[in-house]
């Protein structure tokens, strides 16, 4: 399956993306056709700093638009209960030590964290006051309890502007969004693309049946139809790592949280809609 995906892939940036490159590889008509685009397609402003929201169907526009549909809300849920259940050794529920925290926190990562000595996402910090303050059990980064919790933080935020903090940022965030443009502009992969090729130069074009968005990051932890679950936005890179044939990041690793806090500083002006809904 991820063979057959990865080859369609190849022609079909071959066919968009690389007019030169064609001549290498075979075209089919099933191939082409499915890069035909799609009826419902809205149509994207190039200029604009676009939520990906505006790159989906009407039918996935209107999922995420009603709570009662959304199927992320039930993560949202889950996470509230999760915030208030008590756990380990201390028998302390995230809650006894953040009754005041700010609907807003959520918009104020990736930062730095003065007791880890590294920039953090909102994942990453979770992890680690479930394992230092909770003294819980860890938690993966990618675990029903991770997403749950982000999903709902992040959710308490939603409307919220996403780019408090990144817009003068103090030193040590600044370097991670050098550091994460960086990545962000760099070729990789036997495609040799960067994130830039697609998500700035083809933005509006069909890939395999999605519409290529400006990749921004507003509306994650996401519910993903393809996926049927709710995933991180670092489970996203890889997916588009992958993509071009890359080795993907750890998540939770430096590059990708550097890469975040990049996309994040790129986005400025978009509101988070966590829980949003992708095809
Ligand atoms: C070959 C083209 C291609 C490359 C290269 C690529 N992506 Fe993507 N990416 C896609 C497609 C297709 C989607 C799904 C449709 C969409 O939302 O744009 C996507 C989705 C995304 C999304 C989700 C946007 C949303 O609103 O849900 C993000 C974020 C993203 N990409 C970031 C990246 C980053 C960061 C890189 C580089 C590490 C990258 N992409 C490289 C094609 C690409
Ligand atoms: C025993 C007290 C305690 C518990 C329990 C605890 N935390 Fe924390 N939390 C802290 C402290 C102290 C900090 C700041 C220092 C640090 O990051 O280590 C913090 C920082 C945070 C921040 C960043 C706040 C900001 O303004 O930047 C978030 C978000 C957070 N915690 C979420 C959680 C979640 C979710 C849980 C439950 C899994 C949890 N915490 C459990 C003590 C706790």
């Amino acid at each position: 399956m991820r063979s057959a995906a990865a080859s369609l892939l190849i022609v079909i940036i071959a066919n968009f993306l690389l007019p030169a490159a064609r001549a290498t590889v075979p075209l089919t008509n099933t191939l082409s056709a499915s890069a035909s685009a799609s009826a419902s397609a809205p149509a994207p402003v190039a200029s604009l700093i676009q939520s990906g929201y505006h790159f989906q169907s009407s039918d996935t526009q209107s999922l995420q638009d009603d709570d009662f549909k959304n199927p992320g809300m039930l993560w949202v849920d889950t996470g509230r209960q999760y915030f208030n259940d008590a756990a380990g050794l201390k028998n302390q529920a995230c809650a006894s030590c953040h009754e005041k925290l700010a609907s807003s926190v959520a918009t104020t990562f990736p930062k730095m964290n003065q007791h880890l000595g590294a920039v953090v996402n909102l994942t990453t910090q979770i992890q680690h006051c479930r394992s230092q303050h909770q003294q819980a059990e860890p938690i993966d980064y990618e675990s029903e309890t991770a997403l749950a919790l982000t999903a709902f933080l992040a959710n308490q935020a939603r409307g919220q502007r996403a780019d408090h903090h990144v817009l003068a940022p103090p030193a040590t965030l600044k370097q991670a969004v050098e550091d994460g443009g960086r990545y962000f502009n760099q070729r990789r992969g036997q495609l040799n693309l960067s994130c830039n090729n697609c998500h700035q130069d083809s933005v509006g074009k069909m890939l395999r049946g999605d519409l290529i968005s400006e990749g921004q990051s507003n509306g994650y932890p996401i519910y993903r139809l393809e996926w049927q679950s709710l995933g991180s936005l670092h489970r996203r890179f890889r997916a588009c790592d992958i993509g071009v044939r890359a080795q993907p990041q750890a998540l939770g690793s430096d590059t990708y949280i550097n890469l975040e806090a990049y996309l994040k500083q790129r986005g400025a002006g978009l509101l988070i809609e966590t829980p949003a809904v992708r095809r």
